[in-house]
């Protein structure tokens, strides 16, 4: 029997929905945070495969989830271009800023990426061997605008000013970093496929902040040419895309981009996805973070709502962004217990 997360993807309406977390494997679970210390920081275990793999799997033995997803960042890309990248304790992410034309001129080209990833490929490898037969494998890369967002102004940013300041300040500049971005995830979720990996994500986590022609300019055009060249290179792999806080962009997305599941963030309504979305493709989501925090009636009831409201067609549990530190793993098994029936 095929696995439920390709079946979902395949489009088939199951009478339950497969169920992964974003973050799954992350800093709520105590084992994480032990392998981590083993590591001795984040980067050093994105590029340690066996604990990279270990970290994968963690989720897996702890709540038989439908899919693991390849531990890494999005940020490992830009860093294989050339961009330097440290994580600040408590922060987040630091990288080189890009500022305009001679900024560029540091960065490699699409194919000189495979080396610095080659950590992450073998990761890859060693999930498909060891994922349990009904587990899916999802790899994923950050879309070209969310990842250039982070090049641009060195970090994240709540508004994403710097990235905006450049796409319409020097247009042309803005342009060949995403079209750079573009080719470059286009090799990197290749060699993830060609490593194993079943179904491949593209994080779009700051799409919302595009309105109108440059949504469809910087989001919705570099999604349809990725997955465009994924499917003519590797017929029927499945794409998730998550244009998170999309709002009214995410009606026709799926159609227009190719992608065989949309992801959906929690400012939308599951009711109104299943209206205004399901129709195109398979719907992932869409519970909000929060309740694994507060867990309890709530928790329960909204999950229930959610599974509801999209049974009628093909749907992928799952939260609207990912899992926080702060989460209560006991709230991550009740979650899974109320989708489940059990
Ligand atoms: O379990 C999984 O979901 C797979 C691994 C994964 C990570 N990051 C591990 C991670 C995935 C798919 C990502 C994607 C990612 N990374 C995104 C897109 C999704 C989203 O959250 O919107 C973005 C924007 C990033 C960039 C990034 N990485 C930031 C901004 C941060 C710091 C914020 C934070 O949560 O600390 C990270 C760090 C990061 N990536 C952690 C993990 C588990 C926490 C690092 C740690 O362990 O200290």
């Amino acid at each position: 029997m095929t696995k439920l997360m390709l079946r979902a993807l395949a489009g088939e309406t199951l009478p339950t929905p497969p169920i992964w977390m974003m973050r799954q494997a992350g800093r709520y679970l105590p084992e994480y945070r032990a392998t981590r210390a083993k590591a001795g920081d984040f980067l050093s275990l994105c590029y340690n495969p066996d604990l990279a793999a270990e970290v994968t799997l963690q989720p897996i033995r702890r709540y038989g989830f439908d899919a693991a997803i390849l531990f890494a960042d999005i940020l490992l890309l830009p860093q294989a271009l050339g961009a330097d990248l440290w994580f600040v304790t408590g922060e987040g992410p630091r990288l080189s800023t890009i500022s305009g034309p001679e900024d560029m001129r540091g960065l490699k080209g699409k194919d000189d990426i495979h080396e610095h990833l080659a950590p992450v490929y073998e990761t890859v490898r060693i999930l498909s061997r060891e994922l349990p037969s009904e587990t899916t494998l999802i790899g994923f890369a950050g879309a070209p605008w969310t990842v250039a967002t982070y090049m641009i102004a060195g970090r994240s940013t709540p508004d994403q000013r710097p990235a905006h300041a450049l796409r319409e300040g020097d247009p042309r500049c803005f342009d060949v970093l995403m079209d750079l971005l573009t080719e470059s995830t286009i090799e990197y979720l290749s060699m993830q496929i060609e490593a194993g990996a079943e179904v491949v994500k593209l994080f779009d986590s700051w799409a919302g902040s595009l309105k109108g022609a440059a949504f469809a300019k910087y989001a919705l055009e570099p999604a349809k040419r990725i997955i465009s060249a994924l499917k003519e290179r590797h017929p029927g792999i499945p794409i998730i895309a998550f244009p998170r806080e999309a709002g009214e962009g995410y009606v026709g997305f799926a159609k227009a981009t190719g992608a065989d599941c949309l992801a959906i963030d929690n400012s939308v309504s599951a009711t109104w996805a299943a209206e205004h979305l399901q129709g195109d493709s398979c719907i992932q989501g869409n519970l909000a973070s929060r309740h694994m925090v507060t867990g309890g009636q709530d928790l329960i009831d909204e999950t229930r709502a959610i599974v509801e409201a999209l049974k009628n067609g093909p749907h992928i549990f799952n939260l609207g962004h990912g899992i926080t530190p702060d989460a209560d793993p006991e709230n991550v098994q009740l979650m899974i217990d109320t989708v489940r029936g059990v």
